[in-house]
């Protein structure tokens, strides 16, 4: 007879040396099997679970054991407040992406005052994070969201389905801002940016290279062919914002300079204080 306090004290001890949220991952992998919430899991520790969901339960930490994601052992991720659906096919949506989001609505709403229904472009769309965030909080925006990896778009459409957001998005197959059929008011992109080689393990082996691998010595390539690309698909006053790697501020503001001399330029800093987003508004 194993209770729930006993399957989690064991997993979290099982976990400890590959996860640093080890007991934390035990409980949502627990409550998932369950079908309860976390805090249910929780609050019942003396619960014992029928034979069949302590199996699956355990099949469950030994994946997590070997490194795989629990976005994705569960299928699902919260970002910006919306539940995703989640798989091998995209990136796991990261917290440091919500910084973008905030200030990409920011600056939407600053369009909407100045009496501008922005068009926005969200370029590398994944699962669908930002272009869900963006849609769900500006009901008047119309957006694009492209992406190369028809997987990704194939998810991302699920995602827009599910939460009833597929009318004012345009999903577009293919390379950074080249299936634009129009110029915007806004592009937003957290694109491939890391360097392969240096990123964890785990990372490395389960999410797709694709999205992760930014190309070039400074992960920064995908910032070079796409920022060259703004001047031409950005209209007068629009913004362009990119999250970035907080080693890319000088080479990726370097390259905004170059291609769009008449913007603004603002660098901001996410929760741990590391360079992550970079704004620039074209004045004319
Ligand atoms: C870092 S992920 C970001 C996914 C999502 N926007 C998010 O923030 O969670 C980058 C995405 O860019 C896509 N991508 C990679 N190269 C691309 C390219 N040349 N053109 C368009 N999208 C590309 C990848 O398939 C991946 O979905």
């Amino acid at each position: 007879m194993t209770r729930i306090r006993e399957l989690v004290r064991e997993a979290t001890a099982q976990l400890a040396e590959t996860s640093t949220t080890p007991r934390l991952d035990a409980e949502l992998l627990l409550a998932d099997v369950l079908g309860w919430s976390r805090a249910r899991t929780i609050a019942e520790r003396d619960y014992v679970p029928v034979p069949v969901q302590i199996a699956a339960f355990t099949e469950l930490v030994r994946r997590r054991a070997a490194g795989e994601p629990v976005a994705y052992l569960l299928g699902r991720r919260e970002f910006y407040g919306l539940e995703l659906q989640v798989d091998r096919r995209v990136l796991i949506p990261r917290p440091e992406t919500e910084l973008l989001v905030e200030l990409a609505i920011a600056t939407a709403r600053q369009m909407l005052s100045g009496g501008v229904l922005p068009v926005i472009a969200d370029i590398g769309v994944g699962s669908g994070a930002i272009t869900a965030a963006l849609a769900t909080n500006l009901p008047s925006a119309q957006l694009y969201a492209t992406d190369v990896s028809c997987d990704a778009l194939d998810l991302a459409r699920e995602n827009l389905e599910r939460l009833g957001l597929t009318e004012r998005v345009t999903l577009l197959q293919g390379d950074l801002l080249a299936p634009l059929p129009t110029p915007v008011d806004m592009i937003v992109s957290n694109p491939p940016y890391t360097i392969l080689a240096e990123i964890a393990p785990d990372v490395a082996m389960y999410e797709p290279h694709l999205a992760l691998d930014g190309g070039g010595s400074d992960g920064a390539d995908l910032y070079r062919r796409l920022i060259a690309q703004v001047p031409a698909f950005l209209r007068p006053g629009g913004a362009v914002l990119l999250e970035i790697g907080a080693w890319q501020s000088e080479v990726v503001s370097g390259l905004l300079r170059v291609h769009l001399p008449e913007s603004s330029l603002e660098i901001h800093r996410d929760l741990a204080d590391r360079d992550r987003v970079i704004v620039s508004r074209r004045t004319a």
